[in-house]
């Protein structure tokens, strides 16, 4: 059709889906939601999220950039002409320079941190309060997460300058299975500890009374988050699939890999939280407060730790690489730009746009906005733009999109196409009509509805 790079392999696409999917969200965020929210209720909640409203809008976007060949604005437009939709695309763009502006901050810290690891620093730290200590007095010197983030972000860059097949899907190739070994290995070290059950049972069995409208609607906007759902993330790679490429299938796969990691991680982190007998409620610090002192400390401590923030690292990356590439494939698609200079161009444009949010935690410390009651700063403000109001509304008009626009007959038409094989149960399942009507039902109706009832909700006006 063009000289449009491709994907070598469907392998190729589904392990750079994959990556992009499985990131921060999986090991950072999940399990301090989870651990906040009771656990096992919400990791029930965030399963039938996933599979409800995730699932349908992850073939959507993937399905709209397989049948467009383009960038989420191009997508919209050559589906829907220079209408008010491409603004959608558009949104998509500007949510990339919001959610890499923090993501890259916590890249870095995590780079940061498997320095430290080698280095062998958390031994010294007797408690998580001491190793909170050594988290604020690191970011109180901006030179330093300044200098972590630039690091973390021309990993980034160097991967996207080398294009899809080269960058983007060798890297993913190589990293998502180190990642998973990693993880492997940190779940079998968790089960062996002593009191190990504990932290099971605090994820598997659900305290049903721990449920209420807040855990339902924290468990969507994470399912949008984790997927990387919402802002194009999932089109643009879509775009570099053929029509040959089945879209249902895959689609089956990366939320079932990426639910996988999440349910992991958990796993790897509440036992050793549990059995050394802390509260698995630490909020956003869980990670970077309470693991640190927690994973030295266990017999091969050292060498816990340091897998654990390459895990955290690698999980990173091939997510950040997935945010940046929307971005540069607008510049490619719509600007004409070649690769090298899109992507130089928008990662310099975002490397800066960060860096209010590397200031945060030390010389822009006080300047703050006043969001529901509470002072963000840059980094806060990034981190609540994107997750809950640019993916949520980006999801919402997809969801519209594909419901009402494009139309459901079109789109399964559409993803039929793609299936050479039909034994794929996806497929399978899509070409029955009751299922075409379930898939309608959720696009139609669900999907919205919940999406805008997280918009009331996020605004307190439910
Ligand atoms: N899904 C990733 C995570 O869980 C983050 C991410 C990558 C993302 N690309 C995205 C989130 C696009 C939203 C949109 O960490």
């Amino acid at each position: 059709m063009s000289n449009r790079e491709q994907w070598s392999s469907k392998t190729g696409f589904i392990l750079a889906a994959a990556g992009s999917a499985v990131g921060l969200g999986n090991i950072w965020k999940f399990p301090y939601i989870a651990g906040e929210n009771g656990g096992a209720a919400f990791l029930f909640i965030y399963l039938i999220c996933i599979l409800m409203i995730g699932l349908p809008i992850l073939n959507v976007e993937i399905l709209l950039g397989r049948t467009t060949q383009k960038n989420p604005v191009g997508a919209f437009k050559a589906l829907h002409g220079d209408s008010h939709w491409k603004y959608v695309g558009g949104l998509g763009v500007l949510a990339s320079f919001t959610i890499l502006s923090f993501y890259s901050i916590v890249g870095g810290w995590s780079v940061a941190y498997t320095f430290e690891a080698l280095r062998g620093t958390f031994h010294s730290f007797e408690t998580p309060q001491v190793a909170a200590e050594f988290f604020n007095l690191k970011n109180s010197n901006p030179a330093w997460v300044v200098g972590y983030h630039t690091i973390f972000f021309a990993m980034i860059v160097v991967i996207i300058l080398s294009g899809i097949k080269a960058g983007i899907e060798k890297a993913s190739k190589f990293l998502m299975p180190v990642l998973f070994i990693i993880l492997m290995v940190l779940v079998f070290q968790g089960l062996m500890l002593p009191d190990s059950d504990k932290g099971m049972s605090f994820l598997f069995n659900p305290d049903w009374s721990k449920i209420n409208a807040k855990t339902f609607l924290l468990a969507l906007g994470h399912a949008f988050f984790t997927l990387s759902l919402g802002m194009g993330a999932m089109m643009t790679y879509g775009s570099y699939l053929s029509d040959k490429d089945d879209v249902v299938n895959a689609s089956y796969l990366v939320a079932f890999l990426d639910t996988l990691i999440a349910i992991l991680a958990g796993v790897a982190i509440f036992t050793v939280v549990f059995s050394s007998g802390y509260d698995p409620t630490a909020g956003p610090g869980l990670v970077f407060h309470v693991l640190p002192p927690l994973l030295a400390q266990l017999p091969g401590g050292y060498i816990f730790a340091l897998l654990f923030f390459l895990l955290l690292t690698i999980a990173a990356v091939t997510s950040a690489i997935s945010i940046l590439e929307v971005s540069v494939a607008y510049l490619v698609d719509e600007m004409r730009y070649s690769r090298k200079k899109a992507t130089l161009t928008m990662g310099v444009l975002v490397y800066f746009a960060a860096i209010p949010c590397a200031l945060s935690f030390n010389v822009l410390q006080d300047v703050t906005i006043l969001v529901q009651g509470k002072a963000f700063t840059f980094f806060d403000t990034a981190d609540y733009l994107a997750s809950n109001i640019l993916l949520p509304l980006g999801g919402f008009f997809i969801a519209i999109f594909a419901g009402y626009v494009w139309g459901v007959d079109e789109v399964v038409k559409n993803l039929l196409k793609g299936n050479s094989e039909s034994v794929y149960f996806g497929n399978t399942i899509l070409e029955s009509s009751s299922s075409k009507k379930v898939f309608g039902l959720l696009i139609r109706y669900l999907s919205p509805i919940l999406i805008f009832l997280v918009f009331l909700y996020q605004f307190g006006w439910i």
